[in-house]
């Protein structure tokens, strides 16, 4: 089986990532994580990522004029090391449409909110606010609208009466550590495909365990 090589960006903690490496290990995961990329030279998950022995790049956003430079910089590594998928896993750069387009349909990011409810930034605090009661994280293709796109993967969970944004936001990325992985399985096996704005074509086996992701 060849397994396509599949960059994961990242700015910062990388906890996302984390599981991405971890589910992928498997031999029949039907992609391997091949690059660890950020942009910021400093992020904590560059360094782990390092340590396991992944290859791991920086591609620092401050040195270069503007967003189309840095994107293309960002372009060749990629190219370099033949990567056909991507996963934004708190990666927190703007793309362009120029960038968005060389992978449309190739590019996931995962959110923490169920989507299209709270695209931004602090959502679990929105989400509280709000007095919602179920709350979650979606996994999506990337379209060049920050937070929109045709969603892969969702996952829902309760919101509790003595919830904080912290509590919420833990729960919530115990399942995007579940549902990534999952997201990435789907649409590196070719079990999906894109249908208009839609995701279709999981199976029923891959739809339950959506709503309820294994340990
Ligand atoms: C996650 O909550 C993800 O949904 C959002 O940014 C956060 C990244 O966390 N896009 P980590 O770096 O993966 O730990």
């Amino acid at each position: 089986m060849t397994r396509p090589p599949t960059a994961v960006l990242i700015s910062g903690r990388g906890s996302n990532m984390d599981a991405l490496i971890e589910a992928t290990r498997a031999k029949d995961f039907p992609a391997e994580i091949a690059l660890i990329l950020s942009n910021r030279p400093d992020a904590p998950g560059l360094a782990r990522a390092k340590a396991l022995g992944i290859p791991t790049a920086a591609v620092d956003h401050k040195i270069y004029a503007g967003r189309e430079e840095f994107e293309r910089s960002m372009q060749i590594v990629l190219e370099t090391h033949k990567i056909e998928f991507i996963c934004l896993a708190g990666f927190l750069r703007m793309l362009t449409p120029w960038f968005v387009g060389l992978w449309s349909g190739r590019m996931l990011n995962i959110h923490p909110a169920l989507l299209p409810a709270y695209r931004g930034l602090h959502t679990h605090e929105r989400a509280l606010h709000d007095g919602v009661k179920i709350h979650g994280c979606t996994v999506h293709f990337v379209v060049p609208q920050m937070d929109e796109g045709p969603i892969v993967a969702q996952a829902a969970l309760p919101v509790l009466d003595d919830d904080t944004p912290e509590s919420l936001s833990a729960r919530v990325l115990e399942l995007e550590h579940k549902i990534y992985p999952l997201a990435l399985r789907l649409v590196a096996s070719g079990a999906v495909r894109i249908e208009g704005n839609r995701v279709v074509g999981a199976t029923k086996q891959a739809q339950d365990a959506l709503i309820n992701p294994p340990n």
